[in-house]
């Protein structure tokens, strides 16, 4: 049985987690993108790639402002001359197709690791261009895109991983209440559905999308794949994820934060170990917190959290498939019914 306590949630905060040295490899020819590496967890996560010789270190961020600066702040702390940036908003299908499109024609062909890293905390609707409310077409939608066209070139690469970061407030929802409707995803996307009562909800329900669909895109893999989805969560860390977020929830945050958080530093090892430890063995599906396997929730393992976890699989397909073309062949040719 795994279930969230506070008490664990303070002596995991507590814990130590092995060093960099400790987590490091070889990424000698190796190509790694990481989602969402201008700032916060993934700058820090991508600057100890950086120490590591990657062969070629993507930075996928929106803004070329922020980009460019990480680029030049980890050249400068590093070294490394590898790294570049390649822009990428994920509240736009348009972009993650054209990022997939541009790594097509720039990318050389194979991908070692991807890490999912991007997110973001709001609890107050807002509608992305593309029509989707905010935080489910950030932190699900566009990232199942992003991973579903990027893994013809991750499949071409033996042992290669994809890493998603979600979150212990997963475990906060013990019943995606949104599965009585017919249409999961629709139903999330409803604004007037999306009253402030259900926005509350809203990150902790995209963070348990995030583990249904890794988990998912994990059990599809056809046996002898050489690519690994794991998922990861950092635990409570110093970085701007609260600057969307209003009223209560942003105190209480704010104040877990000051009592409990890790530094961003040490919280991007988690990601680092997500990314490179293990192999398809033992990492295949996992959902890791403190660098170590742990259990999902309860939910996600019951009967119902199994339904749950096809139906949004088949949503999410079916919406993305409408998005960009590919994701029809990469489906069929790459990945096994569920
Ligand atoms: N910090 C924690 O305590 C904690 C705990 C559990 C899980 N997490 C997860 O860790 C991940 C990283 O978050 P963080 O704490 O480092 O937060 P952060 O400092 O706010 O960084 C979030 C990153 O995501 C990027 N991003 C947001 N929207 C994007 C979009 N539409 N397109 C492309 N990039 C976008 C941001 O870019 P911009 O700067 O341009 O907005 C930024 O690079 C998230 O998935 C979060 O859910 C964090």
């Amino acid at each position: 049985m795994a279930r969230f306590s506070f008490l664990k949630l303070i002596r995991d905060q507590r814990s130590e987690l092995p060093s960099i040295d400790e987590l490091k490899k070889n990424l000698t020819g190796k190509t790694i993108i990481v989602v969402g590496a201008n700032t916060g967890l993934g700058l820090e996560a991508a600057r100890h790639f950086a120490t590591m010789n990657p062969g070629r270190l993507i930075l996928a961020c929106r803004t070329a402002k922020t980009a460019e600066e990480a680029v030049q702040d980890i050249k400068t702390t590093t070294g490394c001359q590898t790294v570049e940036y390649w822009t990428l908003d994920l509240t736009s299908f348009a972009s993650v197709s054209a990022f997939a499109t541009r790594f097509e024609k720039e990318g050389g062909g194979k991908l070692d690791i991807l890490v999912e890293n991007a997110g973001i905390a709001t609890n107050v609707y807002r509608a992305t261009p593309d029509g989707y409310e905010s935080s489910i077409q950030t932190n699900h939608l566009s990232t199942a895109l992003l991973s579903l066209l990027l893994l013809p070139y991750l499949s071409k690469t033996p042992n290669s991983r994809v890493t998603i970061v979600t979150s212990e407030v997963h475990f906060f929802v013990s019943r995606l209440i949104e599965a009585d409707s017919p249409k999961i995803l629709d139903r999330l996307n409803e604004k007037e559905y999306s009253t402030s009562k259900v926005m509350a909800e809203r990150y902790n329900v995209s963070k348990l999308l995030n583990v249904f669909y890794g988990r998912a895109l994990a059990e599809r893999l056809p046996a002898g794949t050489s690519i690994s989805v794991d998922l990861v969560t950092p635990g409570i860390c110093h970085s701007k994820i609260s600057r969307n977020l209003h009223g209560s929830q942003k105190v209480v945050l704010g104040l877990l934060k000051f009592f409990l958080a890790r530094t961003t530093e040490v919280g991007s090892r988690t990601l680092v170990h997500a990314a490179l430890a293990g192999d398809q063995e033992t990492m295949q599906g996992k959902y890791l917190n403190k660098c170590n396997v742990e259990e999902v929730s309860d939910y996600v393992i019951s009967e119902e959290g199994r339904v749950v976890q096809d139906r949004l699989w088949d949503e999410t397909v079916g919406i993305l498939r409408e998005k960009d073309g590919r994701v029809e062949s990469v489906v069929r040719e790459l990945l096994r019914s569920g």
